[in-house]
């Protein structure tokens, strides 16, 4: 929320397009509203989500690319760079649309689960935000049953503190802080500067 803190200055985002070995992060366009719809319409996706239809999704569209005008930050398009398919979103957002924390969140298609490319994205966001971004705290909130994104959280740096009620449900909390000087350092997650994806 850093962009609302200090009155009209709108942040710029650093190093957006985020670029990673396998995926590209870049802010969303109209033009993503088929594909998004396919992510968000999917009997797959749903089971997590919860059920939307086409209007929710140009809704929620137009949300993100009002988080990104005003914030600098938003749900990002995740590309996959070999093939140029969009194949879902992955960034922050303030918690449930209104803060005050900021959260990750990340829906992929279900033709690309399982082959690490939600951690790989989530990993990117989270350094994206405490590193470049400046953020304090990225939460995130994800059911008791959805065992796949806790896996997500956890090999992306958030550790879980605690439970809370988010979208309506009970959730499990969890969080990634940005280091003091005095933390151990870090293994290097920087998206940048990688080769260009195989062909
Ligand atoms: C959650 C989601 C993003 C995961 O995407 P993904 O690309 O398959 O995730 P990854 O491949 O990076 O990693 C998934 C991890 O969960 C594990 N996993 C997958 N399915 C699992 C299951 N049914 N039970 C337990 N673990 C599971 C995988 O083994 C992997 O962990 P590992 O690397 O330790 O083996 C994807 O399922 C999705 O988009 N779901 C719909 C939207 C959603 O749920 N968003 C999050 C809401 S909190």
């Amino acid at each position: 929320m850093r962009g609302r803190q200090n009155g009209s200055r709108v942040p710029s985002s650093p190093a957006v397009p985020i670029v990673t070995a396998r995926l590209r992060l870049r802010p969303l366009r109209p033009d993503d509203l088929d594909a998004l719809s396919e992510v968000y319409l999917h009997p797959q996706v749903q089971h997590w989500i919860g059920p939307h239809t086409r209007d929710d999704v140009v809704r929620e569209l137009r949300l993100q690319r009002e988080h990104q005008a005003s914030l600098g930050w938003s749900f990002w398009a995740v590309e996959h760079r070999a093939t140029g398919r969009m194949i879902g979103d992955c960034g922050l957002q303030p918690i449930e649309h209104r803060g005050p924390e900021t959260e990750l969140g990340y829906d992929l298609h279900p033709d690309a689960w399982g082959r690490g490319l939600a951690t790989e994205a989530a990993r990117a966001v989270i350094v994206h935000a405490l590193g470049p971004l400046r953020l304090d705290r990225v939460i995130a909130v994800v059911r008791h049953d959805h065992v796949a994104s806790q896996r997500v959280l956890e090999k992306a740096g958030l550790r879980q503190v605690g439970t809370r009620m988010a979208y309506g449900e009970p959730m499990l909390l969890y969080a990634a802080d940005r280091m003091s000087p005095t933390d151990p350092p870090q293994p290097d997650l920087g998206p940048r500067h990688l080769p260009p994806a195989p062909s």
